[in-house]
């Protein structure tokens, strides 16, 4: 086959030496990057004001006065007051590989080389079509899921899920969903989320149908949650559209369930006819199997799912019979060249790499993490830490019996320490930590210092 212009510039070993040689550069900085340490002096007054017109301009102002310089290393970033944090949130799960790795940079950069910066539905490059055949054969390895389509965020790639169970169930509207849900920011995401204080003065539409979650504590949960499912389900007998739910609970709280939680419910949602979307935009790459339906063996009642965070763009999959038709779902943006090419290589580094499985290094890490989580709430920092728990990457602990005022600023004294991490839950306010897949044991012991120190300052 002849060349094209394209392959010539992807194969160029000039352009090849620049991106090696901007690498280089690169990586030397971010080699100089050792672990936390306080802003420079010098440059904290420059920070404040860029932190400060950051959120004039917004109109609200930043949650953490953080502006990351553009560097990092690992679990580290740096900071434009010159500060390093340990940064166990990554943008509230992008980074899973942390910051300025070294194959998803050159991955990045070899996705700009790329002719245009967004690539769309109507017109992809290269790029797109690697990271859709990639992303999709991890996806159909233990399920039924045969098609994915790109969308640029984990709310659009839900929508367009939505829409697809609506139309193969048409004209159900109602949708069954678990209690303390999130889903997404868009208008029908805010419904399907289970929290007022993000829909305050929005219309409510009245389509959602509240399951609760597994309750550990009641013996009953799991013929409960069904019982109400089929209560649900009888009340508006051919007008449920779908059964959507998060794998494992993000924003609600970290909540986790086991498969016989599911399974009932999803052998009546079979039974019903009634479509099984499963939203793994946050559990994506996280729970020690590229899908937490494989970690939690339910791939074969998947009729659609949802990712985005660690894919770097949002993406939904369906079977084959909950292919939409088309003219329902497209959008103009599927997500930028370096994205893609990105979303790519990070997919073959945890493929490759030994990651995944019940002794992969998400696993060990999660046994680590929780282990140092556990070895303060039995020691110095007993009574005021509780109940540290998750699945593979993702992981809670309760600080200060989760009263949201005292886990707010805990937040605060631990980013001022080093430590970035974020809130999840109602009611009883938990630490979040998404942890990126890089962390070593000497970083989870630099976290619990932190923890501790932090801790110590509040109580
Ligand atoms: C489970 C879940 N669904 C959907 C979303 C929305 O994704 P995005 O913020 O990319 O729109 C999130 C984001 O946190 C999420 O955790």
């Amino acid at each position: 086959m002849p060349t094209t212009k394209g392959q010539m510039v992807a194969q160029s070993t000039k352009i090849q030496t620049l991106v090696q040689d901007a690498l280089k550069e690169i990586a030397s900085a971010s080699a100089q990057i050792e672990g936390v340490r306080p802003p420079d002096p010098e440059r904290v007054e420059h920070m404040k004001e860029l932190v400060g017109q950051l959120g004039t301009v917004r109109g609200r102002p930043l949650h953490y006065p953080y502006i990351g310089s553009g560097v990092g290393r690992g679990c580290y970033v740096e900071l434009e007051d010159g500060s390093v944090k340990l940064d166990l949130i990554n943008g509230i799960g992008i980074h899973v590989l942390g910051h300025s790795h070294p194959r998803v940079m050159a991955a990045a950069m070899r996705g700009a080389l790329s002719d245009v910066v967004i690539q769309g539905n109507l017109q992809p490059n290269r790029e797109y079509y690697e990271f859709s055949k990639k992303i999709l054969e991890i996806a159909s390895r233990r399920s039924r899921l045969k098609h994915v389509w790109l969308s640029t965020c984990g709310a659009i790639a839900n929508e367009n899920a939505l829409k697809a169970c609506r139309q193969k169930a048409t004209p159900a509207r109602m949708i069954l969903a678990m209690k303390s849900a999130f889903a997404g920011r868009s208008t029908m995401m805010a419904e399907i989320t289970d929290n007022p204080g993000f829909r305050v003065g929005l219309p409510e539409y009245q389509e959602v149908l509240r399951i609760p979650w597994f309750d550990k504590h009641d013996a009953r949960s799991i013929e409960n949650s069904l019982r109400i499912m089929k209560e649900h389900v009888a009340k508006h007998e051919n007008n449920v559209s779908c059964f959507t739910f998060e794998p494992m609970q993000g924003e609600g709280g970290y909540n986790v369930a086991p498969r016989e939680f599911f399974l009932p419910m999803l052998e009546f949602c079979r039974e019903k006819k009634i479509p099984v979307w499963v939203d793994e935009v946050q559990t994506f790459t996280r729970t020690g199997q590229f899908f937490a339906f494989e970690t939690l063996g339910i791939g074969d009642y998947v009729d659609v799912c949802t990712v985005a965070k660690t894919a770097q763009t949002g993406a939904t999959f369906f079977t084959q019979e909950m292919n939409p038709k088309p003219g329902l779902i497209s959008g103009t943006f599927s997500g930028s060249s370096a994205a893609l090419s990105a979303g790519h290589e990070i997919l073959e580094v945890l493929d490759k790499e030994n990651y995944m499985g019940p002794n992969g290094k998400i696993q060990q890490i999660h046994n680590e993490f929780i282990g140092m989580l556990k070895r303060l709430s039995e020691t110095s920092c007993r009574g005021k830490l509780e109940s540290p728990e998750g699945m593979g990457l993702m992981i809670a602990v309760t600080p200060f019996g989760g009263v949201k005022e005292k886990v707010d600023k805990l937040t605060h004294a631990l980013f001022k320490n080093g430590l970035i991490c974020f809130t999840c839950g109602h009611g009883v306010y938990r630490l979040r930590f998404l942890v990126p897949a890089v962390i070593t044991s000497e970083d989870i012991r630099c976290a619990g210092e932190i923890i501790e120190k932090s801790i110590s300052e509040i109580a």
